[in-house]
């Protein structure tokens, strides 16, 4: 049996289309569970939508839709997004659906039946943007009005019969799992401010029920006809609820607890916080790591809606491609940091990175092994060790380090490092050299070393470029999928009984800018 890997995103509020900051968490996520596929693992990459509470009930409404007709439409939006995307998820979850909902019901009986949960009056404030609830210390106050300290908007007085779920008591223990495993909470900053928090402050029961007088769009309460869910308790459950919590054992016991939960550094108080404690409650282990990612900030502000800066990806893959934006994306800011996207930088990572050092590589290399052998690939007697081949062997263990902390950007410099290697090997080597001087063997132990070469590059690169990868696979005649075939350290010889290429188009042709003259290219081979 292979090992498991089970990764989750965040589950995206429905309540408009997607964006940016939401594709980001996804390419991550994908390019992760790709990996992982490729170092032959079992892997369940969960996503989906979280669909019910107040924002999305208002957003409904505005619609002029009910909110049913309207998650439908926007939960379709991220799918279609994602298949644009070339996502390879797993499963998706809707919290609209009835194998969560029968999760969340299940949840609440066995706190219910624990005494993790009681009953009381919330009087506070309530921001719906965010769906959180604050309390009169924690809100910003500006002249007479009170603002959520997250988004900055108007938050509401609420005064409320509801359901808590017991958080103070599970302080201690959560402060000490927090210290005793370095690696739970990523990157190390944001371990150590959630440290900071927990020291510094009493956890307040967290309130996880809304009164039906004030909502209606969630999750029946199976202890209190007159509750529902609140959105926040509810969509955490998705984690385990699409392992068929409370009706199904055995997917729970092959998948849980999860590898990693990726999400964005807002979300991050009720994912290492609330989410630890819950699990605690339900007799559950915890998830190996969580991984907060930086934003996407356009003018210093984090990206959203409503502030009206969003990036449309639709747009940007219609003008670059997929595999520009997802290698735009993972490349410019280290993972867990915040990013500022602009055309002129995908541009520059575009030209330089995917046309001239990639692309070039491929299309000179067939270019050659068309022009010498007719593209057939050479069978040498001399087997010559070349710093290649150590580079090639090299590269799998190097990956596995970084893409193990999730550090893709410095998985894609290791890549271009070997990369940029084989463009220097072919100006070192100069075939053309040895072909003038009719050196038939130097000619192929050349050219079989950047087909070996290549035939590496395509495995490592189609977790962050998959339609890249499968695109040199199948130009240096290969069939099937880069996954197909282990990624491991020994792979030179591959082609050792031959075979044929097949030159396409180049991958990325250069984009003509100012600063970018197209003469720049055309180097020899
Ligand atoms: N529904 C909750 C998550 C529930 S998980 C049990 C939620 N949804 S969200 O749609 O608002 O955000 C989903 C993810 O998108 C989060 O990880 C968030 O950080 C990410 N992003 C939204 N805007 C972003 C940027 N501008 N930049 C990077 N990612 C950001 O929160």
């Amino acid at each position: 049996m292979n090992p498991t890997y089970y990764l989750t995103t965040p589950l995206y509020y429905v309540n408009a289309k997607p964006h940016i900051g939401h594709s980001y968490t996804e390419i991550a996520a994908d390019a992760l569970a790709r990996w992982h596929r490729l170092i032959g693992k079992d892997v369940l990459f969960l996503t989906g939508t979280d669909e019910h509470g107040q924002k999305i009930e208002k957003a409904a409404v505005l619609a002029g839709m009910t909110p049913k007709e309207f998650t439908d439409k926007i939960s379709l939006s991220f799918k279609e997004l994602w298949q644009t995307l070339n996502i390879s998820y797993d499963d998706f979850i809707r919290t609209t659906q009835d194998r969560h909902i029968s999760a969340v019901q299940a949840v609440w009986k066995y706190l219910y039946e624990k005494n993790e949960i009681y009953s009381d009056t919330y009087r506070g404030l309530y921001c719906t943007p965010c769906e959180n609830f604050w309390l009169e210390s924690q809100v910003l106050k500006e002249n007479d009005r009170l603002l959520c300290p997250d988004c900055k908007r108007p938050v509401e007085r609420i005064e409320e019969d509801n359901f808590f779920l017991k958080l103070s008591k599970h302080q201690s223990w959560l402060i000490q799992y927090i210290r005793d495993h370095k690696g739970f909470i990523m990157p190390q900053t944001r371990r150590n401010e959630m440290l900071g928090f927990l020291e510094n402050n009493t956890l307040q029961d967290l309130c996880i029920s809304r009164p039906k007088s004030r909502l209606t769009w969630g999750i029946q309460s199976p202890i209190s006809d007159a509750h529902v869910t609140y959105v926040w308790f509810d969509a955490l459950i998705n984690y385990i609820s699409a392992l068929g919590y409370g009706a199904e054992d055995a997917k729970l016991k092959k998948w849980w607890p999860a590898d990693v939960h990726i999400i964005g550094k807002d979300i991050l108080r009720h994912h290492a916080v609330y989410w630890p404690i819950l699990l605690k409650a339900l007799d559950l282990e915890l998830p190996k790591m969580i991984f907060a990612h930086g934003w996407w900030v356009q003018g210093g502000e984090k990206m959203s809606k409503s502030r009206g800066n969003v990036v449309d990806p639709v747009n940007v893959v219609t003008q670059y491609g997929v595999d520009s934006y997802r290698y735009f994306l993972l490349s410019e800011a280290p993972f867990g940091e915040d990013g500022t996207f602009s055309e002129e930088a995908l541009t520059d990572r575009f030209n330089h990175d995917l046309a001239n050092d990639l692309g070039n590589l491929l299309y000179r290399s067939l270019t050659m092994c068309e022009k010498y052998f007719d593209g057939e690939i050479p069978i040498t007697s001399k087997g010559v060790p070349t710093p290649l081949e150590s580079s090639a062997a090299q590269l799998p263990g190097k990956l596995a380090s970084f893409m193990g902390v999730l550090a893709f950007s410095q998985a894609l410099q290791e890549i271009w490092a070997l990369i940029n290697q084989a463009n220097k090997f072919i100006e070192e080597e100069a075939p053309w050299k040895a072909a003038k001087a009719g050196d038939t063997e130097k000619l192929k132990v050349t050219i079989i070393n950047l087909i070996e070469v290549l035939k590496c590059i395509a495995q490592a690169v189609w977790p962050f470029l998959p339609a890249t990868g499968e695109a040199i696979w199948s130009q240096l005649g290969l069939k099937g999928k880069p996954c197909d075939v282990p990624f491991k350290e020994n792979m030179w010889g591959f082609f050792e009984k031959g075979g044929k290429v097949v030159k396409g188009a180049p991958l990325f042709p250069r984009i003509e800018t100012k600063d970018n003259p197209p003469s720049v290219a055309g180097k020899k081979g």
